[in-house]
């Protein structure tokens, strides 16, 4: 049925590039200020009019990177053209959207060149505004959520089996993505988002807006390999990496039910949240340097979210046991470390990667951490904010979700 995204037969490179440039959805810098952004959002309120409405009329708008210097810090707020309307799509009105270590990734084109202007943010909740007729599974008012897949063919083998982020003709990303018909993907650091419908997701009742944001790129990639590798009692689970994704990690491990649950971090700074967040056991990499031979054949899965290149994976590989699995989540901009191949072999261990998940699985666990009351870690700070809390993100400063917030559009639902 629909056409695919890039092109129809691809080479091994090719499709590695193209689920790198899924990761690129990148989206906008930080550094024009923040009375500048505050302006513009008022002239983006008064432009703002007849929601409701099928034929509500608004401008998109959002802060926009423009080159490499947005990761700095210099978004600019512009408008921008969403994608071209179809009766599949739906406007969102955003109350909120988390910042992933993936937009900085994309601001600064770390992970090839980015399609500037774009404007970053996939982890979007908010109000529907504008619903096509073709969509069954949500109505106007609703609140939705997008993560960071907005397209696929929705006809492959892999789109059938309700893989969409592994579709073989490629997937959209939510920003810095491209739709078949040509037009840009716009992320949520923004005041609407319009995307297909069959990538939103309805936010459950139980959970806070600001809570479902960070869930939906953040969450569901801890959450998936998790579930997958069979984590639950019994297993002895390891997250490497506490930030946005290790932190759900912690929570998620901890709610499904592991045995244990411990947090490879760099240092013990994070130690006390993280054995809050429900981990049992704590290492910190960089303050011993016999963590890896102390906690040799210790763990059953290892969840590894390091952002960086400038990992011991050699080292981490050892505190897997027997039949292990380690399951690299975190997208470094270079390759990761080689490795003595007998790591594996001589404990018939598997090495792994794993990405985002579907519509239908961030359904799923946004049911399971609304059933859990997980509570993520999360410092609310205003839209206009969005350029200093990329510099934030980017220093480690997060502790351990930055979620950005419309004040009027969240207030408009009393929030
Ligand atoms: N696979 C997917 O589908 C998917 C989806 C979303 C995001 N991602 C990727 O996952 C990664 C993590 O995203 P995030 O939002 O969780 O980022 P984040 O909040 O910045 O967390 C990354 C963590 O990596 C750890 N780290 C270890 N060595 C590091 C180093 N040399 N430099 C910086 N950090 C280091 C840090 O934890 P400690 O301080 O505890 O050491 C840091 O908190 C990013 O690369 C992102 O693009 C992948
Ligand atoms: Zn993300
Ligand atoms: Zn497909």
């Amino acid at each position: 049925m629909a056409s695919p995204e890039r092109g129809v037969s691809q080479t091994t490179t090719d499709r590695i590039t193209t689920l790198a440039n899924h990761f690129k959805e990148s989206l906008l810098t930080a550094s024009a200020s923040i009375a500048t952004s505050t302006s513009s959002k008022e002239e983006e309120e008064e432009g703002t009019a007849s929601m409701g409405s099928q034929h509500a009329e608004y401008k998109f708008e959002g802060w926009m990177g423009l080159d490499k210097t947005a990761a700095e810090g210099n978004m600019k707020w512009q408008e921008f053209e969403p994608k071209t309307w179809t009766e599949d799509d739906v406007d969102i009105k955003i109350t909120h959207c988390g910042i992933c270590g993936s937009d900085i990734h994309t601001l600064r084109s770390g992970w090839g060149a980015t399609m500037y202007p774009c404007c970053v943010g996939h982890e979007i909740v908010g109000t529907a505004v504008k619903v096509g007729k073709n969509v069954k599974h949500f109505k106007l008012g609703d609140k939705i959520g997008v993560g960071a897949q907005s397209g696929s063919c929705l006809d492959c083998e892999e789109c059938d089996a309700g893989q969409e982020c592994y579709c073989v003709k490629g997937m959209v990303g939510t920003y810095n993505g491209q739709y078949p018909d040509s037009s840009k993907s716009y992320g949520g650091y923004a005041n609407y988002c319009r995307a297909p419908a069959h990538f939103a997701v309805k936010i459950p009742d139980g959970l806070k807006l600001e809570d479902a944001a960070p869930m939906l790129c953040g969450g569901i990639t801890v959450y998936n390999p998790l579930k997958k590798n069979g984590c639950g009692p019994g297993k002895k689970v390891g997250i490497v990496g506490i930030g946005g994704l290790g932190h759900f990690g912690l929570l998620f491990a901890k709610a499904l039910g592991a045995d244990e649950v411990v947090a490879i971090s760099r240092s013990s700074s994070k130690e006390a949240d993280a054995r809050k967040m429900g981990a049992t056991g704590f290492i910190a990499t960089a303050e011993d340097p016999k963590w890896a031979s102390k906690h040799a054949r210790s763990l059953d899965l290892i969840v590894s979210t390091v952002s960086s290149p400038d990992m011991p994976l050699e080292s981490y590989l050892r505190l897997l046991r027997t039949n292990g699995d380690f399951i690299q989540v975190g997208a470094p901009e270079d390759k990761l470390p080689a490795f003595n191949i007998f790591s594996l072999i001589a404990k018939g261990c598997k090495l792994g990667g794993s990405c985002i998940g579907s519509p239908a699985e961030i359904q799923a666990m946004l049911e399971f951490a609304a059933g859990k009351q997980i509570r993520p870690w999360v410092t609310v700070r205003d839209m206009g904010q969005a350029n200093q809390s990329v510099v934030d993100m980017e220093d480690g400063k997060a502790r351990y979700r930055y979620v950005l917030k419309n004040e009027k559009h969240a207030a408009e639902l009393g929030l």
